[in-house]
C-alpha cells in the first residue's frame, strides 16, 4: 500500500532563487503542500565562508523541522555544498548536488560537463567531486559567476547588460567544448534565456528544480516519502527572514502560473 503523509515539504534557499525549485516541485506534485523559506535577511550565501554557510543552513533546517515538515529540500546549491545528504534526525534531507550531477551525466553525450555556481559552490568542488564519483571518465570545467545573483534578483533576464556578462563568464568555458552545463545556483534558471542565447541549442542546460523533482518522485514511488492524501486544497506558503515588496513582486513573476497562498516574514 502507498505510504501517505499530508505534512508539507520544506524547501529553503538564501533568497528568491529557490522559488525556481519550489515552482518545479509544486507543479510536478500538485497535491503536496510546501513551506518555502528564503533567508533574504542574510543573502547572499555565495560570498560567505563554508563555516557561515553551514551555520545558516543548520538554522534553516531546525526552523523548518519545528514546523513539522515531512522532508526538507535544500534548494540552495551553496548551502547544499555544506550539508551532507544524510537524514536529519530521522527527517529525509535532500540537497541538489547529487540530483544535478546525476541528471547532467544522464543527458550528456560526451561527458564534458560545465558547472556554473557562486564562488562558494565552485570553491567547494562539490559538483566536480560528485560528478567524478559517479563517473570517473567525466571531464568537468567550472566557472564562478558572482554577478549572476544580483542580475537575477533585479529581474534582468534577457537584458543587454546580462547578455554581455553571461558572454564574459561563459566564453572561456565554451572553449572546452562542453556538451552539458549545470546551472549550479537556484538563481541562474531566472537568466536561462540569456544563458541559452550564449550556449546555443547543442548544450544541455541542467537546473536544480528538474533534477530534485526527479529524485522526490523516485522516493515517493519507493516509499521513502509518503504522498499527501489530503482532499483539501494544498497550501504553498512563502516565508522570508526580511520583508521586501520587491521580493514579493519578483516571487509572483517567478512562480507564475503557480499561486502562493501566503507570504510572511519570520524570525528564525
Ligand atoms: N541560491 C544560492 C545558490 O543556489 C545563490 C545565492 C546566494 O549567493 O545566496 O547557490
Amino acid at each position: 500500500m502507498t505510504k501517505q503523509d499530508s505534512r508539507p515539504i520544506g524547501v529553503f534557499d538564501s533568497g528568491i532563487g529557490g522559488l525556481t525549485v519550489l515552482k518545479e516541485l509544486a507543479l510536478q506534485f500538485p497535491k503536496e503542500s510546501f513551506l518555502y523559506l528564503g533567508d533574504t535577511a542574510r543573502l547572499p550565501y555565495g560570498s560567505k565562508s563554508a563555516h557561515t554557510i553551514r551555520k545558516y543552513s543548520e538554522q534553516n533546517i531546525h526552523f523548518l523541522k519545528r514546523l513539522n515538515v515531512k522532508a526538507i529540500v535544500i534548494a540552495c546549491n551553496t548551502a547544499s555544498t555544506q550539508v551532507p545528504e544524510a537524514d536529519f534526525e530521522g527527517l529525509p534531507l535532500y540537497n541538489v548536488i547529487s540530483p544535478g550531477s546525476e541528471r547532467a551525466l544522464s543527458v550528456s553525450s560526451g561527458k564534458r560537463i560545465g558547472v556554473l555556481g557562486t564562488r562558494a559552490t565552485i570553491n567547494s568542488k562539490a559538483y566536480t567531486n560528485k560528478l567524478l564519483e559517479l563517473d570517473k571518465d567525466a571531464q568537468v570545467f567550472d566557472q564562478a559567476c558572482p554577478l549572476f545573483v544580483p542580475l537575477a534578483e533585479e529581474g534582468w533576464d534577457s537584458d543587454p547588460v546580462t547578455n554581455i556578462i553571461v558572454f564574459r563568464y561563459l566564453s572561456q568555458l565554451l572553449q572546452h567544448s562542453i556538451d552539458t552545463l549545470i546551472l549550479g545556483c537556484t538563481h541562474y534558471p531566472i537568466l536561462k534565456n540569456s544563458i541559452a542565447r550564449v550556449t546555443g541549442s547543442t548544450i544541455e542546460l541542467v537546473d536544480s528544480g528538474e533534477a530534485i523533482a526527479h529524485w522526490l518522485e523516485r522516493d515517493f514511488i519507493q516509499g521513502r516519502l509518503g504522498r499527501s492524501d489530503s482532499k483539501e486544497h494544498r497550501h504553498v506558503q512563502i516565508m522570508t527572514t526580511d520583508s521586501s515588496a520587491h521580493f514579493t513582486e519578483m516571487a509572483l513573476r517567478i512562480l507564475k502560473p503557480l499561486k502562493a497562498d501566503e507570504f510572511k516574514v519570520v524570525d528564525l
